[in-house]
């Protein structure tokens, strides 16, 4: 039955934010959107950190359309293009199988996605907004497919997408096939396993970044012999050491490896050509006060990771909550933002960080 005018299908999500431990750097393949190694994340609080999208159709809607906080976005790109085909593919397929459904896959689809945090911070919005855009639709097509299905067509958006299909720990495969087919993210733990893991976002610029990862990465993998050194012999182990870290609850081990890799990643950035430089001095400074609170307290109590920008995130156990959130809220004084329940969220949009 194909749907009537009037009818109008619709289905909404959310997708949480993930901030990797051990960082995605680097495509295998552009077109497939694989990556040269494997990564692991935690997905952050969605009552705090999330993308919020509903997808509408109707044999009305006149053309794709995707809207992010009211405001039109560009489609056109082959990768939000990847999603909608697979996701149309789908539901053609239950479509030819049972002929009483409507015929949403010819329809055209409205998206309208709003997220619940800064977009211009820099937080890792790519990875919410394409889990959300594919469940979303995967919703309105009813689609029989389990989290890591869809994680395989979200990485196609945005590769770090593929993780926020999964709440806690997870994990992205790399995969060895050429079709891309076992690229895709598996949960290494659920949240309860580890629920008193704790994030605080120290925002250190809010500007856009200057260098998208999507071009950041291609330039790191043509011209830099340390990232060649990274995914050979570096991520492989981590890999493993980081997923014993987490079934182990092992934070010593968890932050020592978070902090390594994220260092290992900048060193990379910087020994691209031309290099890319996304810490600043205000970086820096954070990097060095968690030092400073990690040899007040004699043991390793925070841990912090940058991605493709100046912003920290800096993971603790909520028991260590007075030492690590106390000691930031005591150097940034009151320039706190909104908090997110997991953690302390601390957000000095615009304000350096005191040298340390
Ligand atoms: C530094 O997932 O944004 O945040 O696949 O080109 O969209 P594309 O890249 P993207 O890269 C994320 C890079 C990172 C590390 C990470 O999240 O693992």
């Amino acid at each position: 039955m194909a749907g009537t005018q009037e009818e109008v299908y619709r289905a909404s999500t959310y997708a949480p934010v993930n901030i990797a431990v051990i960082k995605y750097w680097g495509k295998k393949n552009v077109e497939l959107n694989t990556p040269t190694n494997s990564s692991l994340s935690v997905t952050l609080s969605q009552d705090d950190l999330r993308t919020h999208t509903t997808a509408l159709c109707s044999v009305e809607t006149a053309k794709d359309s995707l809207t992010l906080n009211g405001k039109d976005q560009d489609i056109s790109g082959a990768r939000t293009q990847a999603c909608f085909r697979e996701l149309r593919a789908l539901r053609k397929e239950l479509e030819s199988k049972d002929a009483s459904l409507p015929k949403l896959a010819d329809m055209k689809l409205k998206i309208v996605s709003e997220n619940n945090f800064p977009t211009a911070a820099g937080l890792a919005s790519s990875a919410a907004g394409f889990a959300a855009l594919v469940r979303a639709i995967a919703n309105l097509y009813q689609l029989p497919s389990s989290p890591a299905d869809l994680s395989r067509i979200a990485r196609q958006g945005s590769g770090s997408a593929c993780r926020s299909l999964f709440g806690g720990y997870s994990a992205w495969e790399q995969g060895s096939q050429a079709d891309g087919s076992d690229s895709a993210a598996y949960e290494v733990a659920p949240a309860s396993h580890w629920p008193e893991m704790r994030a605080a976002i120290l925002v250190a610029s809010a500007e856009k970044k200057d260098v998208s990862s999507t071009a950041g990465m291609q330039l790191t993998v043509a011209t830099s012999p340390l990232f060649q050194e990274r995914i050979k012999n570096v991520v492989p182990k981590r890999m493993k050491a980081m997923e014993k870290a987490v079934h182990d609850r092992d934070f010593e081990s968890f932050a020592a490896l978070t902090m390594k890799d994220s260092n290992n990643f900048h060193a990379c950035c910087m020994d691209t050509f031309p290099p890319i430089f996304y810490m600043n001095s205000t970086s820096h400074a954070a990097i060095r006060l968690c030092d400073a609170i990690n040899a007040a307290a004699d043991k390793t109590v925070c841990a912090y990771t940058f991605d493709a920008g100046p912003n920290a995130v800096v993971y603790y156990l909520a028991e260590n909550e007075t030492q690590v959130a106390g000691a930031i809220k005591a150097v940034l004084g009151d320039k706190t933002g909104w908090e997110d329940k997991r953690g302390q969220s601390i957000k000095a949009a615009g304000t350096p960080l005191p040298n340390t």
